[in-house]
């Protein structure tokens, strides 16, 4: 697959923020478009967005990048990423900037499943995907998410359990959302309807509070549905980590935690609120407070680490030596291409970790994410339940489950 031409436009997140639309044409006349999504809580190890010089930097790579790709001729997907990481000469992108890198590499997944008439998903696995994810998305909010508002933990999450396919999982997602929203307005005074930039809602209750405001809801549509709903959480540790004192800080209760008492806290949680997903609990230095909490949880919960793999096989493999997590976050701009995002997979899986692939907070009108979840074979697909940028995803995922079919659901047996 010879490429013709490289394209490119300034576009935004939905957050607002600048990021770059690309588009390859290849010399059969298919092309593909990507422009990559932003992180708010980024893991200190991921490809940064842009190279230092920003987004003009960028654009002057992507000029030089043009001469050296047209004309080029690719066989697989494999071939066209190494090309990219080897232009880059950094080994994690931080010459070219993930924008660019992933706008690259999902585009050209793209053109090339359309020259070879198939879908993204079958390309990326060569035929192999099997299966199609359930959806988990946040419901309610905080953290840098927003903006040091609501509490502390970042999200708080439901996904079905037992749905019989994924557009009833979803739509049982949306009427836990609805659900928090009317629960919201009869429990929290300072309730005005505001929503963070995932669109879950936004609280002045505490986290406990919410977190059981969650589960009635989500005890309430699984009574009326017959879909047991899981509930669970985003803490994103890092963003509470004080470094220099060695400790989590709760803004809300004025309170910091140390290592010890966090890995506490988190426990106790679970057990309280029956929760059966968490996601970055300790910092994303802490294997060891990783593992403890999946040694002591990792029965009855996903323990799923995000900012301490950041989507990178020696991250993963120290993590799966110490038994730090039985789930991991897979963002395919945190190591900037789909042949390294599936590497990541690839590695996770064989060590047992269940894969769920997820949506950044900024995030673009493209679809592609979804094929991604499927050809990684993940469990869960971690898209947010409603805003457009969110639901566009949702949406490609029922075209792929319904129009292709042969897909069976992936539950979590919990
Ligand atoms: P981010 O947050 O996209 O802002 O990094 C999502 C997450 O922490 O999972
Ligand atoms: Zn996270």
């Amino acid at each position: 697959m010879r490429v013709r031409e490289l394209g490119w436009s300034i576009s935004y997140t939905s957050r607002g923020r600048k990021t770059i639309d690309i588009k390859i044409i290849l010399e059969s006349g298919a092309s593909g478009s990507f422009a990559s999504p932003a992180g708010a809580s980024t893991g200190r190890l991921e490809a940064p967005f842009y190279p230092s010089g920003g987004l003009e930097e960028a654009l002057k790579v992507l000029k030089d990048l043009s001469k050296a790709l047209v004309g080029q001729d690719f066989s697989s997907q494999r071939e066209f990423d190494i090309f990219l990481s080897e232009y880059d000469g950094t080994g994690n992108y931080s010459r070219i900037g993930s924008a660019v890198s992933l706008g690259c590499s999902m585009a050209f997944a793209e053109a090339a499943a359309r020259e070879m008439g198939v879908p993204i998903f079958h390309w990326l696995s060569n035929g192999t995907a099997s299966s199609y994810p359930m959806p988990l998305g946040n419901v309610l909010g905080g953290g840098k998410h927003a903006r040091g508002r609501s509490i502390d933990i970042q999200e708080v999450l439901v996904f079905p359990l037992n749905a019989p396919s994924y557009r009833e999982g979803y739509e049982a997602l949306i009427m836990v959302h609805r659900r928090v929203g009317e629960l919201l307005a009869e429990r929290d005074r300072g309730f005005t309807g505001g929503k963070n930039d995932e669109g879950a809602w936004t609280t002045s209750l505490s986290d406990d509070e919410a977190i059981q405001l969650v589960v009635d809801a989500a005890d309430q549509v699984s009574s009326e549905t017959g879909i047991k709903i899981g509930v669970g959480l985003d803490v994103a540790a890092s963003s509470l980590y004080d470094v220099e004192l060695s400790s989590y800080y709760y803004s809300r209760r004025n309170r910091y935690l140390d290592r010890d008492s966090q890995i506490d806290y988190i426990v106790d949680l679970v057990e309280r609120f029956g929760l059966a997903y968490v996601e970055d609990p300790v910092e994303e230095n802490d294997f060891y407070g990783f593992s403890k909490i999946t040694s002591l949880c990792g029965d009855k919960a996903l323990i799923v680490g995000d900012d301490i793999f950041v989507t990178n096989v020696s991250r993963i493999k120290l993590g799966l030596e110490k038994g730090s997590a039985n789930g991991i976050i897979i963002k395919p701009n945190q190591v900037g291409d789909l042949t390294k995002t599936l590497e990541a997979v690839r590695e996770a899986g064989l060590g047992g970790m269940r894969i769920v692939v997820s949506h950044r907070s900024g995030e673009t009108m493209y679809p592609h994410l979804a094929h991604v979840a499927v050809s990684s074979g993940a469990a869960l697909f971690k898209c947010g339940v409603v805003g457009g940028e969110r639901i566009v995803k949702h949406i490609e995922m029922m075209r792929i489950v319904e129009e292709y079919g042969g897909l069976r659901p992936s539950y979590l047996g919990l």
